[in-house]
């Protein structure tokens, strides 16, 4: 039997609804509902969390509008093994996703949704990645059976009715997306605070353009529209019509204004991997000695880019909110972060502040939000943590209050540097690609690539350091190109000739650099402040964008000259920022070998799918070094 809705269907889509009655007859939730986007529905639908236990209400006063959950501990972040590209050949996945027949996927899934929903509500959610009716926008509706995803989905994309009302202009073919927690309610069974199921699969399947999600709550495995659309499915998408879909961030440099009041503003957009400085370099403000200059915000995590009528790159952000790495966050490393997230924010699997009783007071607190932590919290886990532990001998004591992959779901609306175009449906104009990854050594500060295609294998074969984000050991360098390793929904060495051929479609080419803010000394330190301090790199970027400064030429690309770097405000002696600088900079020949050898081993994976200027770029590479 079909489950009936508990609203009628607010769109004559017939598509839309027979797909909604086959879903629901297979999942057979309890009920239905349509969501509508609407403050009351979402002020009803908290209020339910509250009361199942997902959701702490945190204080009015300090984080007014905002709440709490935390997740199981097997169900913390995306899960990069149980993720497939199902297409109809595993050759157009590539040898970088898990490949698995659609057909032999689909009995799978068909057999897992069975009554997967039972005793739950199927929400039916429409939602547009970027603005709505933007021709850069496109729409899915995602099916769930977590009022959780609901909520968080409600902060990250376009919503509700004004996007049943565009999918009933039956103009846009609709994503479908699937997903269910896995967690089905027997007749009075209580439910738990966080339902999920210990096997996963995170199923896309690229010709069919189809999403179906089982088994995790947790960000990119639950909120559909992100990783999953926006990214997988929207590379194929891109590839087939000759735009990207890119893990990037969109800033706006702005100069201070000349004397006739007029200032320039450059839009670069950034590909920094999982948990390596996307979020906080999109907010950036400016160092002392910069002022005047501003920052703003498009976007900090993905990136549509297309060529306009004229060949110029245009790139929206398809988001409406920042899902973003909690720890190290504070006041002092991203202070437009902080103000993003001060309400009207959901905070997951970060750590309670506690009253004298040890009770929970209605705060958050994680790694990094305050030098000192509290004596006393509730670590995400939900257990008693004690400062006092963290400072002794036995290593077992030591655990951090918040997950390093704890995260704030934050409406973009209400960072105070957002761009004033960032909803602009025609997109920004982007002038520069930046490449950048977690290496302690050989990558150095920043350098530009010669060209288009020497950019392109600067991105094709950059490297980081893994983090918590992809719910696999972290700090193994492992190539990650262009940070879209786990994203890209086909295979790497067709994504890389895509990358190679969108300048045939430009007449403005963007400048292509790389940057590595992590380089360390032989103590282990870093070597380059960050966070504001890369204030003087993008200026250097902007400066090479315009044409106004030289540069020193190495054999892996342009190289900044130390007197074109904009120091003013740091108050370091010249000699030795000139020192820290070299090392910052250096270029080893030999080391550089070496890391020419772990870009074959990426070659050789995609040798068959491999773009021959890939191949020239190395020769060219190794002829220099
Ligand atoms: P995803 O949301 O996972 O795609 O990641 P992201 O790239 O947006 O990551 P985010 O900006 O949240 O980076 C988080 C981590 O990078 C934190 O541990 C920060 O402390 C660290 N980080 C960011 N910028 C810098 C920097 O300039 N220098 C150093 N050393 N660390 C940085
Ligand atoms: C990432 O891991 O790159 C994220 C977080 O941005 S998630 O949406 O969970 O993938
Ligand atoms: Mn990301």
């Amino acid at each position: 039997m079909t489950p009936k809705s508990t609203t009628t269907p607010p769109t004559t889509n017939k598509h839309l609804i027979r797909w909604v009655e086959k879903m629901a007859e297979l999942t057979q939730p309890a009920r239905i509902q349509w969501v509508d986007g609407s403050q009351d529905e979402n002020t009803r639908l908290c209020s339910q969390l509250v009361e199942v236990g997902t959701f702490l209400r945190l204080d009015e006063k300090k984080w007014p509008g905002c709440f709490y959950a935390r997740s199981a501990p097997n169900d913390v972040a995306r899960v990069e093994d149980r993720t497939f590209i199902c297409s109809l050949s595993r050759d157009n996945a590539g040898p970088t996703n898990n490949w698995e027949d659609p057909y032999v996927m689909r009995r799978k899934l068909k057999h897992l949704f069975k009554g997967a929903m039972r005793g739950r509500t199927m929400y039916v959610l429409p939602f547009s990645m970027g603005p709505i009716g933007s021709p850069m926008s496109q729409i899915g509706v995602q099916l769930t059976d977590s009022p959780y995803v609901v909520v968080n989905m409600r902060i990250m994309a376009r919503i509700g009715a004004p996007v049943f009302a565009e999918i009933d202009k039956g103009e846009q073919r609709v994503v479908p997306c699937l997903h269910s927690v896995g967690a089905p309610l027997e007749p009075g069974q209580q439910d738990v605070p966080w339902p999920c199921n210990d096997e996963k699969y995170i199923v896309h399947f690229p010709e069919t353009r189809e999403i179906w999600s089982y088994g995790s709550g947790y960000g990119g495995n639950a909120l559909l529209g992100k990783k999953c659309f926006a990214l997988r499915i929207a590379s194929n998408i891109a590839r087939d019509q000759g735009w990207m879909a890119e893990h990037m961030l969109i800033l706006g440099v702005e100069t201070p204004p000349d004397a006739e009041g007029r200032s320039e503003k450059t839009y670069i957009a950034a590909a920094f991997p999982s948990s390596c400085g996307k979020t906080n370099l999109a907010m950036l403000i400016p160092p002392a000695g910069f002022e005047g200059w501003k920052v703003w915000t498009v976007g900090d995590d993905i990136a549509w880019i297309k060529p306009d009528a004229t060949g110029q790159l245009r790139g929206i952000n398809p988001e409406a909110g920042f899902f973003g790495v909690a720890p190290g966050t504070s006041l002092k490393t991203n202070p437009n972060a902080m103000a993003a997230l001060s309400r009207n924010t959901i905070f997951t699997n970060v750590a309670l502040t506690v009253d004298a009783d040890g009770k929970p007071d209605g705060g958050v607190w994680w790694e990094g939000m305050t030098e000192t932590p509290p004596a006393q919290l509730i670590d995400w886990r939900g257990n008693p943590w004690f400062a006092k532990d963290q400072a002794a001998k036995d290593p077992t004591a030591k655990t951090p209050a918040a997950h390093p992959n704890g995260r704030f779901t934050a409406p973009a609306s209400q960072c105070p540097c957002i761009d004033p175009d960032w909803e602009n449906p025609e997109g920004v104009p982007i002038s520069a690609f930046i490449f950048g990854g977690r290496r302690a050594h050989t990558i150095p500060l920043v350098y530009q690539a010669f060209n288009w295609s020497a950019g392109v294998y600067t991105g094709a074969t950059m490297g980081s350091e893994t983090t918590a984000a992809a719910g696999a050991p972290v700090g193994k360098v492992r190539s990650d190109p262009m940070a879209m390793l786990p994203f890209c929904g086909y295979h790497m060495g067709d994504y890389f000739r895509h990358w190679i051929k969108m300048q045939r479609s430009l007449t403005v080419t963007p400048r292509v650099f790389h940057v590595n803010w992590f380089r360390k000394d032989a103590s282990g330190r870093f070597l380059w402040p960050g966070y504001s301090e890369n204030m003087r790199i993008l200026r250097w970027i902007v400066d090479r964008v315009h044409g106004h400064v030289p540069t020193r030429e190495t054999p892996i690309g342009w190289i900044p000259y130390f007197e074109d770097i904009h120091w003013e405000g740091l108050d370091i002696p010249k000699v030795r920022l000139r020192a820290i600088f070299e090392q910052l900079q250096q270029v080893d020949p030999a080391a550089w070998k070496r890391e020419v050898m772990n870009h074959e081993e990426l070659f050789i994976a995609l040798h068959n799918h491999l773009p021959a200027e890939m191949i020239y770029e190395r020769e060219l590479l190794i002829c220099r070094l």
